[in-house]
């Protein structure tokens, strides 16, 4: 049978690894682990499961990689912070090595918008400079989720309070806690690591002009902004070794600042892409919910286009990908070498073996329910009635 996505079905290497296909899922917060960060059998469950499916790739949701600095951002986020961590995410690893699945660990900094819960009484959150984020930590807009939790009028929002600018002596430390982590992520059998340099969260606010007001040589250009990022990378790179996969992702928005741009648009994400030439890593992942939308109006070009041709990096492109031609277009178009799938995978595990199969794929309306911890059964989450075919990736 010809291949009607050859090009998504093609296998490439990222560092010492093989993916089996160019479809990884997409980093998505679960708050399903324990309240001291230990992944659940729930969380062995939801991985393998989606390993199953078919992906080549598995980039886990955000994790805190150590228990100072306000780190932990979410209530019911998941660490590698301790041993404890480290068992609770073998499991997870061992799951989805026996689905053929490579998969890395999302190591994370909240940085402002740390939820306040996750701090110590009075401590600061902090963050690039002295700022403080308009934004709330993610809850559900939707009725029907409010009625099942039994909250009357407006979902009560928690706020993020003002936050301190790090010390270079601290950056310095930051660094090496994501260095740590990133070296049990490895005794926890992981692949690799993803650097979360996106969305709002802390290597964003250095990397973003509009959080980052600095001008010590973490602030004040496009090159300093990115210091930061390429000190963890370099540091994490010193920790795990040549051979396991490190991916940094990146983008414009935030959870703080959904519709985000760059100031300077394109020009801003090439001299990143620039910055990042010769960074210690195997790919960089650009993140938004529509790659195809730069929110520059100069240009049309994807930033995953600008960004993969001024860094030479491989890169992950995400955002708005929800079938097979779409993805298709994203690889050959020059936007990306591999495609991160995030609601989709989420709702239907067998995304891959669907689109594989040339079955239309319905796309299931995004449900902000799943942002918490749902009370519902989303690990049988089938929205558009499909029935689990119960097959074994044979790619
Ligand atoms: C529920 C939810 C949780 C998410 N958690 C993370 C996360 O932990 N780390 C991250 O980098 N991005 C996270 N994202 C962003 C997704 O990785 C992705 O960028 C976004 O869903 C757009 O891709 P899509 O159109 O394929 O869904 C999350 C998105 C959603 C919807």
């Amino acid at each position: 049978m010809a291949e009607a996505f050859p090009r998504l079905f093609s296998s490439m290497r990222l560092g010492h690894f093989s993916i089996k296909n160019r479809i990884a899922m997409a980093p998505l917060t679960r708050q399903m682990a324990e309240a001291d960060g230990t992944p659940t059998d729930e969380m062995v469950a939801y991985y393998a499961r989606r390993a199953r499916g078919g992906v080549g790739l598995i980039i886990t949701e955000g994790t805190y990689e150590e228990e100072r600095f306000g780190c932990r951002a979410y209530l019911s986020q998941p660490g590698i912070a301790n041993s404890k961590h480290v068992a609770g995410w073998k499991k997870v690893t061992d799951a989805v090595h026996a689905h053929g699945a490579v998969v890395i660990l999302q190591l994370m900094h909240g940085g402002r918008v740390t939820d306040p819960r996750c701090l110590a009484k009075g401590e600061q959150p902090v963050s690039a400079s002295a700022t403080q984020s308009g934004g709330w930590t993610l809850y559900t807009d939707n009725d029907y989720e409010k009625s099942i939790r039994n909250i009357k009028g407006d979902w009560p929002k928690v706020t993020f309070g003002p936050a301190r600018a790090l010390t270079i002596p601290e950056i310095h430390l930051v660094a090496d806690g994501f260095a740590g982590g990133a070296r049990r992520a490895i005794e926890a059998g992981f692949d690799g690591v993803e650097i979360h340099g996106a969305n709002g969260y802390l290597l964003w606010q250095f990397i973003n002009p509009k959080t980052n007001l600095r001008t010590d040589e973490f602030g004040g250009s496009p090159e300093n902004n990115v210091r930061f990022a390429r000190l963890v990378c370099d540091k994490v790179r010193a920790a795990i070794g040549p051979g396991k996969i490190i991916s940094l992702r990146v983008s414009q928005d935030g959870v703080d600042d959904f519709v985000g741009a760059f100031p300077g648009g394109v020009a801003y994400a090439a001299a990143i892409g620039k910055a990042l030439k010769g960074a210690p890593i195997d790919a960089i992942h650009w993140s938004s919910f529509n790659y195809l939308d730069n929110r520059d109006p100069s240009s049309k070009t994807p930033m995953s286009t600008i960004i993969r041709e001024a860094s030479g990096r491989p890169l992950i492109t995400n955002g708005g990908i929800t079938d097979g031609p779409g993805a298709e277009a994203a690889l050959t178009s020059g936007a990306a070498d591999i495609v991160a799938i995030g609601r989709p995978i989420f709702a239907q595990p067998d995304w891959p073996y669907i689109v594989r199969s040339g079955a239309p794929y319905p796309w299931a309306e995004f449900d902000r329910k799943y942002v918490i911890r749902p009370p519902l059964d989303y690990g049988l989450a089938y929205p558009a009635g499909l029935e689990d075919p119960n097959w074994t990736a044979t790619w």
